[in-house]
């Protein structure tokens, strides 16, 4: 299922090259379709999971698959980026990591610093549906824009010292979860994995020290590690 959601979500990539625009339409026709046997076996035999709670709505066959695939991807991808680009910003910035090892109660200032630090997700868009003026900009009917997050998180207006990690910032209005009506629905569930494991992290392994420099993968929309190859003293 993770390789499924890693491919499918390259295509909110620009400039996807073809064979990973391929892969990524195999990926989500082959996650359709397991979702579609999944959601016959509930419908038979429920059980306490999201396919049975959707099958418990008066959602179409579609929309529930539909429903099933997005939050599978959007419950894989954010989160699992904020670990890795977060755990390199702490060890990379050993004062903050050093913080959080001393001042567990720093736990979710610290979740919110490390979305804010370092954006998991760089860019959403939004198709205007009718002529609008925003902030002095008039968008036509029909026209998109892009609001970068990544960016909006190192807004000198808005954040003191935007460039600096600080665990403990408060207030910490970032945008990483979105805003308004599509304001993240997995916003607390993220978080408190996030918070399970940096807490982990910092109680069992306070020696934790990067092992190399990380490579980061290619790609900008959604932002994050190839992988992160750590050691303790
Ligand atoms: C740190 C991790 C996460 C980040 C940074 C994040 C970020 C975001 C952002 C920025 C949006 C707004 C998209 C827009 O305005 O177009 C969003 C929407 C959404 N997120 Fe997350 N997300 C995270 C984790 C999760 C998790 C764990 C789930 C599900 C289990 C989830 C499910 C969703 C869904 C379903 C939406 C669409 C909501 C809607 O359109 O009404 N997200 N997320």
């Amino acid at each position: 299922m993770v390789t499924w959601s890693n491919h499918i979500v390259k295509m909110y990539e620009y400039g996807l090259a073809e064979d990973k625009r391929d892969a990524a339409e195999a990926a989500a026709a082959e996650f359709v379709d397991y979702l579609r046997d999944v959601a016959k076996q509930r419908a038979n035999s429920p059980g306490e999971d999201i396919v049975s709670d959707l099958l418990r709505s008066e959602l179409t066959e579609d929309e529930l698959v539909a429903t099933a695939v997005l939050l599978l991807m959007a419950g894989h991808e954010a989160t699992v980026n904020v670990i890795g680009n977060g755990v390199n910003a702490l060890l990379t910035h050993r004062d903050q990591w050093e913080r959080l090892v001393a001042s567990p109660d720093l736990l979710d200032p610290c979740v919110e610093e490390l979305i804010r630090f370092d954006a998991p997700l760089q860019l959403f868009e939004r198709t205007a549906t009718t002529d609008v003026e925003i902030a002095g900009f008039r968008v036509a009917e029909g026209e998109k824009i892009g609001a970068l997050l990544g960016a909006a998180a190192r807004d000198p207006k808005v954040f003191d010292r935007p460039d600096t990690l600080d665990i403990g910032r408060t207030p910490n209005a970032h945008l990483g979860f979105g805003m308004g009506i599509h304001y993240c629905v997995g916003a607390p569930l993220a978080r408190v994995e996030i918070a399970a494991a940096l807490s982990s992290l910092a109680s069992k392994l306070p020696g934790l020290e990067l092992a190399e420099t990380p490579e980061r993968r290619p790609e900008f929309v959604i932002r994050g590690l190839r992988s992160l190859r750590v050691t303790t003293a």
